[in-house]
């Protein structure tokens, strides 16, 4: 599928190695991208990169040596271009508001937010005017939290998508678009534990019209499209994909 111009399009995805990331991998792949699949699981990046025929780079988002290293190391294997950027690499934090430490506050808001940050900023740096970025927050950066993520989740997430908003304004000039995707539950290794609870997740999954969660291939539907040129006057916006449990 032509996408850009002549050669494949280009394409880094963080947090690769598992549930959206992977999809995100794997749908992009499908669509003819040339994909290189980051992750802090070195292991479980080159297992998808193997699979889709992409490239593994083992990051942490939350150290900007590394992030840097990485567009580094994928350019050089994409020859100088990068056509789009997905952002899903996260970590979740369920502890209750009053015994949340300053540690883990930080820690989730390194990774959530500083991560995303250092990510847009590098790929910007080398993409040209047409690039695409998606970041992805939550409906937790909406509500507050409230479904399985507290505070510290919650107020990363929101950051991500007012970081989303100001990339897109400050990107814009250089025909670079940025939007975000907010998904609602979505089954995949980051709510098992929550999800073990049948009475969590029933409570979860009534919330929505659908009355379900997610499955990663429905969140990733959405990021491609954002970094498909199909999205071509979509610009600083977020789309919840979450099954209608915003409406309520
Ligand atoms: N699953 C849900 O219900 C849900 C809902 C809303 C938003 N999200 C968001 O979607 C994104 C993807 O989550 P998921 O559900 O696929 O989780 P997941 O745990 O299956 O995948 C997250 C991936 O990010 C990687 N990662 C974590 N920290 C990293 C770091 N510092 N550097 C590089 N990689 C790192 C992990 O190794 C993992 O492969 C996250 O940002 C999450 O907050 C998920």
């Amino acid at each position: 599928m032509e996408w850009f111009g002549e050669n494949p399009p280009t394409a880094v995805v963080t947090g690769g190695a598992s549930g959206i990331g992977r999809a995100v991998c794997e749908l992009l792949s499908k669509e003819g991208y040339r994909v290189a699949v980051a992750d802090r699981d070195k292991a479980g990046a080159e297992e998808v990169a193997h699979h889709i025929d992409g490239h593994a780079f083992e990051v942490d988002v939350a150290d900007e040596a590394s992030v840097v290293a990485l567009f580094e190391g994928a350019l050089a294997v994409f020859g100088g271009t990068l056509d789009a950027l997905a952002t899903p690499a996260g970590i979740a934090d369920t502890t209750p508001f009053m015994d949340l430490t300053v540690d883990t506050f930080r820690r989730v808001n390194d990774v959530n937010v500083i991560g995303t940050f250092l990510c847009i900023r590098e790929a910007a740096k080398h993409m040209r005017s047409g690039g695409r970025i998606c970041t992805v927050a939550s409906v937790a950066g909406k509500r507050g939290g409230g479904l399985s993520g507290t505070a510290a989740y919650a107020a990363s997430k929101g950051a991500v998508l007012a970081l989303s908003r100001s990339a897109a304004r400050a990107l814009a000039p250089q025909g670079i678009a940025v939007n975000c995707v907010a998904p609602g539950a979505t089954i995949t290794p980051m709510l098992d534990k929550a999800f073990n609870d049948p009475e969590h997740k029933k409570r979860v999954e009534a919330m929505s019209l659908l009355g379900r969660s997610g499955e990663p291939r429905e969140i990733a539907e959405a990021i491609a499209w954002l970094l498909s040129p199909r999205s071509s006057f979509v610009a600083g916006e977020t789309l919840t994909v979450d099954g209608g449990l915003m409406l309520d």
